[in-house]
C-alpha cells in the first residue's frame, strides 16, 4: 500500500485571497495574471514534502509528521458567485479543505456557500483568517510563523486581531461547529482551526502547511490509502479544446494508475456511459498549474494517484464536467459502478 496525497480544496469567498495563498506556496505569480482578477476555472497543484519543507523549515521537521504523506495536493477554486457548480466540484473531491475569510470582511456569501458544501460533504476543514497584514498597526514579517509574527506585534495590534478572529468564531458557532484560534486548540477533532495568515507576506503559511499535513496524518492515513496497481479512479473537472489536441480532459485522479491506451468509462451530459481509449497523458511539472501553460506539460506513459491530468482521447465531445472516471477491466462492472456516481 501507497499513501497518496490528501487533496485539499481553498474556497471562500471572490477576492479572499485563495489564488494568493496557492502562489506564495508554490513561488507563482497567476493571481496576478487572470483577467480581471478573477479565478474561472478549478486548478490543481502538487506540493511535493521537498518544497513544504523548504517554506517550513526546522518548524515542521521538529513535528516530524510529514513522512507518510508524500505532499499536498492542492485544488484551487473561484469564488465568484457565477461559479457555484465549480465549488461543489472542488469540495466533491477534497479530503481536507481550506475555507478562507478575509479577516477584515468576515464572512460573505460564498463563504456560507462553501461551508455549506464542506457541511454536505462532510469534508473536514480549516479556516484561514486572511490579510492580517491590513490590520491597523500590523508590522509586516516576510515569511515568519503566525506565532514568531503576532509575538513582535503591539498590544492594540494583537487585540485587534483577536477581536477579528472571535467574529469568526461566532459565526461559525452559530453555523454549528466550534472553533478556537489555531495556537489555543485543546482538541482537535472537536474544534476548527482558526489560522491567522497574510497570503501576500506569508506569515502564518508555515502553520497552515504544518496543519493540513497534520491533520492529514491523524485522521486521514486510511483514506488516503490507494493500490498502485489497480485502475485508476478519477473526476473530470473541465473539458477543454487545446490546439493540436482537440479535445481533452483535466481529471483527477485520486486513486490507482492510468495508463496510455487505457480504456475508460466517463458519463455524457445525457447520462448516459461513454468508453473512449487514451492516447495521451499529459502532466504539469511540480508546482505547475494544470491550467497554467501547454509548454509545462509533460506526456506521460503512467501516473499514479494522487494527479491532475490533461488525457486526449477520441470521442470526448459529449463528456460532462465532473464525471466520474474509471478504467474498464474485467473484474468490475465498471458501466453499473460509474451510473450510481
Ligand atoms: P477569486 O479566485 O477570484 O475568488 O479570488 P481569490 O480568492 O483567488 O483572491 P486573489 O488571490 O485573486 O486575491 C484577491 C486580491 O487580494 C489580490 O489583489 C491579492 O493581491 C489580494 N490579497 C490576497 N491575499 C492578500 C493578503 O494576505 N494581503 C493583502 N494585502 N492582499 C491580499
Ligand atoms: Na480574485
Ligand atoms: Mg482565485
Amino acid at each position: 500500500m501507497k499513501i497518496r496525497s490528501p487533496i485539499v480544496s481553498v474556497l471562500g469567498h471572490v477576492d479572499h485571497g485563495k489564488t494568493t495563498l496557492l502562489d506564495y506556496i508554490r513561488g507563482s505569480t497567476i493571481a496576478d495574471k487572470e483577467a480581471g482578477g478573477i479565478t474561472q476555472h478549478i486548478g490543481a497543484t502538487e506540493i511535493p514534502n521537498d518544497t513544504i519543507d523548504e517554506i517550513c523549515g526546522s518548524f515542521i521537521s521538529a513535528l516530524t509528521i510529514k513522512d507518510l504523506i508524500p505532499g499536498l495536493f492542492f485544488i484551487d477554486t473561484p469564488g465568484h458567485a457565477a461559479f457555484t457548480s465549480l465549488r461543489k466540484r472542488g469540495g466533491a473531491l477534497a479530503d481536507l479543505a481550506v475555507l478562507i475569510v478575509d479577516v477584515n470582511d468576515g464572512f460573505k456569501p460564498q463563504t456560507f456557500e462553501a461551508l455549506n458544501i464542506l457541511k454536505m460533504y462532510k469534508t473536514p476543514f480549516i479556516v484561514v483568517a486572511n490579510k492580517i497584514d491590513m490590520i491597523f498597526g500590523w508590522e509586516t514579517h516576510e515569511g515568519f510563523s503566525f506565532k514568531e509574527s503576532f509575538n513582535q506585534q503591539a498590544q492594540s495590534v494583537k487585540q485587534a486581531l483577536d477581536t477579528k478572529v472571535y467574529e469568526i468564531v461566532g459565526t461559525l458557532h452559530k453555523e454549528g461547529f466550534q472553533s478556537e484560534r489555531f495556537d489555543r486548540i485543546s482538541d482537535f477533532a472537536s474544534q476548527i482551526s482558526i489560522i491567522p495568515i497574510s497570503a501576500r507576506s506569508g506569515e502564518g503559511i508555515i502553520e497552515v502547511l504544518a496543519m493540513l499535513l497534520g491533520l492529514a496524518q491523524e485522521y486521514l492515513t486510511e483514506q488516503l490509502e490507494i493500490n498502485e496497481d489497480a485502475p485508476a479512479k478519477g473526476t473530470v473537472l473541465e473539458i477543454k479544446e487545446e490546439t493540436g489536441l482537440g479535445l481533452t480532459v483535466d481529471s483527477i485522479i485520486y486513486d490507482g494508475v492510468l495508463r496510455t491506451n487505457d480504456e475508460i468509462a466517463l458519463m455524457t451530459s445525457n447520462n448516459e456511459v461513454l468508453t473512449t481509449k487514451i492516447r495521451s497523458i499529459l502532466r504539469p511539472l511540480p508546482l505547475e498549474e494544470m491550467r497554467d501553460s501547454k509548454k509545462k506539460f509533460k506526456k506521460f506513459d503512467e501516473v499514479v494517484a494522487a494527479a491532475g491530468i490533461k488525457i486526449a482521447a477520441p470521442n470526448l465531445d459529449d463528456v460532462v464536467s465532473g464525471s466520474p472516471l474509471r478504467v474498464l477491466n474485467d473484474e468490475e462492472d465498471v458501466e453499473e459502478e460509474i451510473l450510481k456516481e
